[in-house]
């Protein structure tokens, strides 16, 4: 049911907006996360370093991570925004794997990938989901693989003050329903967390935290603010 509200939604405004859907630049967390731990490796030995992007929807990070090199892998639930995808790849001359699929249960060989990268999706998932997200993130990284995370926080006004929307679980909101809010009108459910929830729910299952940052941004000329939780973390 989630996934069939969330899979209508972005296939929905990926086929009303296109490319205005999303960015067409990666973040800039996610380049200062691969110019840290990937951009060091040579150019020479990339192609033999997989990462994948969960939720790469119109391509907008992962056109940069296949320009710079590396081997890699897009998976989305939305069919419309893989279709933006290819275009995306294609008009950078990049190419990539890509799969239509849900990030809770990933088409990847146990140990297979060098990185796993998340940029404001594994969001979309509920508490069960995450929980079953994160045990294929530890199952798919190989010993020394990375994780990374770009995640809206709890301390987020849209979270703290949501009426009218409801909570579907402990952090799961059942859209952004307040007008005033920043993604207003997501009518899917929109989970928020913690650096410690994070931190807590990685180590679990053996990944350690080598980062964990906060940003945020204003809204309305400062009248709000919306956090994220920026982390990283490597399979021990
Ligand atoms: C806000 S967009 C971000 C897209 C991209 N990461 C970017 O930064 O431009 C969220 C994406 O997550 C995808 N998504 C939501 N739930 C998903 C799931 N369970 N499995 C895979 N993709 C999912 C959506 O279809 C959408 O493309």
């Amino acid at each position: 049911m989630q996934h069939t509200v969330t899979e209508a939604f972005h296939d929905d405004t990926y086929r009303r907006l296109g490319f205005a859907a999303q960015r067409r630049y990666p973040n800039e967390e996610l380049v200062r996360f691969l110019a840290r731990h990937f951009f060091p490796i040579p150019r020479t030995e990339r192609a033999s370093v997989p990462i994948l992007e969960v939720g790469c929807g119109s391509g907008a990070n992962l056109w940069m991570i296949a320009r710079e090199g590396f081997a890699a892998h897009g998976l989305d639930l939305s069919a419309e925004g893989l279709v933006l995808c290819r275009e995306m790849l294609a008009s950078w001359g990049v190419a990539a794997s890509l799969h239509h699929g849900d990030m809770a249960a990933l088409p990847f060989a146990d140990a297979s990938m060098a990185a796993v990268v998340d940029v404001f999706s594994a969001y979309c998932l509920d508490e069960a989901g995450a929980a079953r997200f994160l045990d294929e993130v530890a199952r798919v990284l190989r010993p020394g693989g990375r994780f990374f995370t770009y995640t809206p926080s709890k301390l987020s006004e849209a979270f703290t003050n949501h009426a009218p929307a409801t909570l579907s679980d402990a952090s799961t909101l059942s859209g952004i329903a307040r007008e005033t809010s920043p993604f207003a009108g997501n009518t899917y459910p929109f989970r928020f967390t913690t650096n410690d929830e994070l931190a807590a729910a990685l180590a679990a299952r053996g990944l350690a935290v080598t980062s964990s940052e906060r940003v945020a941004r204003t809204y309305r000329d400062g009248e709000e603010l919306f956090w994220f939780a920026v982390i990283a973390a490597e399979k021990r």
